[in-house]
């Protein structure tokens, strides 16, 4: 009896370990194509490079002439110089006001989009209202408003209004939370990109595509298949409609077969219009990132949805630390019996 227990679970752990090395597998060429994509300093004019190093280098403002940017010879597939950023003012503010949600989350805007105009002057920059938002998808995308109006999370709306308003005119989107640091014109250069999460996948908090952009087309179209309600706010807002969509979006798109054709020479001067790269870490967030970190405009954060869901069930805490002591106890107890076992020997 014992034997053939044994054997089953053998056999359970080897069809669980070919599964997991099968997973690891396909993350492992899908993080290497992601790196394959990355936008790097070859992709910028050698004078531009060296400007930027230089500068950085030094801790000086970036000297350099923009209009020697080679001009374009098609510009509709390029990212067309605007920004949009989305600011749903109080976007909690009907569960903020009860008076068990005692909370002093900011509902000021941030300083973001002023700091992105006074860098980039010749740009649109667009903050979107929650009434702006909604009208787009009624005037555009009426199909969509009954998942749009049914998200659990106000913050999902958020989300999934990024994908659309790209989609729409495309741009760079940028969160409220993020900030220009210098001209973002050098970024404008290819049809779009995300920029890399670490350790996996791509995120969302920032983006760039030309209209109408094969990928955006196909988020708007998926989103309403993904509305999945996996009971934990941080969860599900994640699969939904925040970076683990965004990530599996680009994963899709590459095993739909535009991996294969870009692996031949890993050549980037391709004039594909549905061509897409990757920001590296260091042009997001090290040493030469193109942005920064603006206090404010945080509160409509995942955290919010999280906090206000857990305040409403404090059993799960209880729950989770009891979770999480679990395995600790039986070893523990484990221990003192294996002890006890061998006094008795
Ligand atoms: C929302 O944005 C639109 C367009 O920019 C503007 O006309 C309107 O006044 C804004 N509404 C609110 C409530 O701020």
């Amino acid at each position: 009896m014992m034997f053939r227990c044994g054997r089953g679970l053998k056999l359970l752990t080897l069809v669980v370990l070919i599964v997991l090395l099968y997973a690891a597998t396909q993350q492992y060429l899908f993080e290497s194509f992601l790196r394959r994509r990355y936008i790097t300093f070859d992709d910028f004019p050698k004078a531009y490079s060296n400007a930027l190093k230089a500068s950085t280098a030094d801790n000086t403002p970036l000297e350099y002439d923009y209009n020697t940017f080679p001009p374009s010879t098609n510009a509709s597939t390029l990212i067309p110089p605007t920004i949009h950023f989305i600011w749903f003012r109080d976007l909690y503010a009907h569960q903020l006001d009860r008076p068990d949600h005692p909370s002093h989350i900011p509902h000021e805007g941030s300083s973001a989009p002023q700091l992105c105009i006074e860098h980039n002057p010749s740009f649109t920059v667009n903050v979107w209202n929650a009434t702006a938002a909604r009208k787009l998808l009624e005037d555009h995308y009426s199909w969509f408003l009954p998942t749009y109006d049914n998200y659990r999370y106000p913050i999902q709306r958020v989300d999934a209004f990024k994908y659309f308003v790209m989609y729409h005119y495309g741009g760079v989107y940028m969160d409220m939370d993020v900030a220009c640091r210098r001209s973002l014109i050098p970024l404008l250069q290819t049809p779009g990109w995300f920029p890399k999460a670490e350790p996996f996948g791509v995120n969302n908090d920032l983006f760039a595509a030309r209209q109408g952009h094969g990928i955006m087309q196909m988020m708007i179209e998926r989103l309403e298949s993904r509305d999945w309600n996996l009971i934990f706010p941080y969860v599900t807002i994640f699969w939904s409609t925040g970076p683990q969509f965004a990530s599996d979006m680009v994963r899709r798109w590459y095993s739909k077969g535009w991996a294969k054709r870009y692996n031949a020479g890993d050549s980037k001067q391709d004039s594909d219009a549905d061509a897409f790269y990757t920001l590296p870490p260091e042009f997001y967030s090290e040493k030469y990132t193109f942005f920064g970190h603006s206090p404010g405009g945080t509160w409509h954060g995942e955290d919010v949805a999280v906090v206000l869901w857990l305040v409403d069930r404090p059993w799960v805490l209880l729950l989770l630390a009891a979770a999480s002591t679990t395995p600790f106890m039986i070893v523990a107890m484990r221990m003192r019996r294996l002890r006890q076992e061998t006094f008795k020997v």
